[in-house]
């Protein structure tokens, strides 16, 4: 029969009290800036309180929504008009004058870490465990990216065009580096910017470019250059993303969305990051207790709501009919805690975008031949909290095999041999992310050679891609139009153009 799924904590006493002490102190600055020097300080002891505290009642971000909303076509064109006229003097900065500013950029996210962690876990229900490297990425994003810029002046015998004007359009579910991502490669490119943060991240989005703007004014640039706006109407953003002056467009989001924004402009430059159906291989050789443990992380982190995560473990051999994967498996998500960021147990926080349609389907719906060891189950009227899902019985060609769901289900296959594995890895219309858990060189090499998919992981979870070490990209419907991955050598040269000048002498 069913394994009872997960439940949130019943006895949390100790805890709370750590957490309410760390609220009632009410201190201003939180965890990763502050030094731990007054050990009576609960905010300082217990890791992240402080931050938590403030983030169940925090309006950072509001007052940027509010004054960042348009509301009419003639307000649209009044942004694009100022990001192209502000595009004229930026562009003109060397690559190596922009990288100074990004640099900047980089130190004032560092000096609202603070911000926002607690701006992400009180919007996207983002753990701290989760939201700081998010932060960390988002300042080598800034410091990377200047670096680029700088590369782009020493090219000889060519000179680079930025774009006079990139949109870029970001997701929720990476609120921070996502949006930092998009927004600093196209500045340090030399172009102009308007971001509109996603709906369910509009004020995460917003802090994120309060700092920039800090740091283009310490610079004397003028915020034009970077347009932060929200869109009252479906149709603004339609306006938006289908004007004719702009250059790039910059889209992290899934297929569906990449296509309709080609639709309504055919001849849009489009730079989009998309869907995954991605897949751990658990082979004989491997170690089952870090593969269980891994294939948990990548599948439940952020409950799952991660186009790199974890949605299939195919499982080889004996992995797939011995009791011990499958026992690893049992306790590693069993034992996993279900609840907001604030409550200090939390493992796995909420689902952001409402359960509803394809993802309801997922939390709920069996395929032939499917069984559920976990069933997922709604945990609260919010309708936010559900403990994760993994079916077993998962078939090849199936509807769970080959569809990208977003949250917190994971289905188990089986296949006889790793060949066969990797067979079915390549079936789905997507290659973003996959992982092997093998000790064994030969399917190591096999797989390396065969798997279809821009970011790999061997022995380890498939998420947390690192820029500049390991820049994120997809093959085949996990992106559209993009040709270059982000946090890699050329992503800025693809935002821009090249113009040959005579070489002297
Ligand atoms: N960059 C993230 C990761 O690698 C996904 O957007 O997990």
């Amino acid at each position: 029969g069913a394994v009872p799924s997960s439940k949130r904590t019943q006895d949390r006493s100790n805890e709370d009290l750590a957490y309410d002490d760390a609220a009632a102190a009410g201190f201003e600055s939180g965890f990763s800036n502050t030094p731990d020097t007054d050990p009576d300080l609960p905010g300082n002891r217990v890791w992240g309180a402080g931050i938590l505290a403030r983030a169940q009642e925090s309006e950072l971000g509001n007052d940027l929504i509010r004054d960042h909303t348009l509301e009419t076509a003639e307000q649209v064109e009044a942004a694009v008009d100022t990001a192209l006229t502000a595009s004229t003097a930026w562009s003109q900065l060397s690559g190596a004058e922009r990288a100074k500013v990004m640099d900047r950029v980089g130190v004032k996210l560092a000096n609202h870490r603070a911000d926002l962690l607690e701006v992400m876990a009180s919007e996207c229900g983002k753990t701290i465990d989760q939201g700081d490297p998010e932060v960390s990425e988002a300042i080598d994003f800034a410091h990377y990216y200047g670096k680029l810029a700088r590369e782009l002046d020493e090219v000889q015998g060519a000179e680079y065009q930025p774009s006079k004007l990139i949109v870029v359009t970001p997701p929720w579910n990476f609120p921070v580096a996502i949006p930092t991502g998009g927004v600093l490669s196209a500045l340090a490119s030399g172009s102009s910017v308007i971001i509109k943060p996603a709906k369910q991240a509009a004020r995460s989005g917003s802090v994120m470019v309060q700092a920039v703007w800090e740091a283009l004014d310490e610079a004397g640039i003028s915020r034009d250059v970077l347009q932060l706006v929200q869109l009252s109407e479906r149709e603004l953003g339609t306006q938006l993303v289908s004007h004719p002056a702009v250059d790039r467009l910059i889209l992290t989001g899934g297929y569906e969305t990449a296509e309709l924004f080609r639709s309504f402009r055919k001849d849009l430059p489009l730079l989009a990051e998309t869907s995954g159906k991605n897949a751990i291989i658990v082979t004989e050789s491997a170690d089952l207790d870090l593969a269980a443990k891994d294939v948990a992380y990548s599948a439940f982190a952020h409950a799952g709501q991660k186009c790199s995560a974890a949605s299939l473990v195919i499982l080889v051999g004996e992995v797939a009919t011995s009791r011990r994967f499958r026992n690893q498996l049992v306790d590693a998500v069993g034992s996993m805690q279900v609840g907001y960021p604030w409550e200090p147990a939390t493992q796995m926080g909420p689902i952001i975008g409402p359960a509803e349609g394809k993802l309801k389907r997922g939390l709920t719906q069996l395929n032939d031949g499917e069984r559920w060891i976990f069933e997922p189950q709604q945990l609260d009227e919010s309708g936010k909290l559900w403990s994760p899902g993994v079916r077993v019985g998962v078939r090849p060609g199936s509807e769970y095999h080959l569809t990208e769901y977003f949250g917190p289900i994971l289905g188990v296959m089986t296949a006889d041999t790793l060949e066969e594995a990797v067979e079915y890895v390549n079936a789905t219309d997507y290659g973003l992310t996959s992982g092997l858990h093998s000790l064994e060189v030969e399917e190591l090499e096999y797989w390396l050679e065969h798997v279809e998919a821009g970011n790999l992981y061997i022995n380890r979870g498939i998420t947390g891609a690192i820029v500049e070490r390991q820049a994120f990209g997809g093959w085949k419907k996990s992106a559209v139009g993009a040709t270059t991955k982000a946090g890699g050598p050329n992503y800025l040269v693809g935002l821009g153009e090249w113009r040959d000048v005579p070489l002297e002498g």
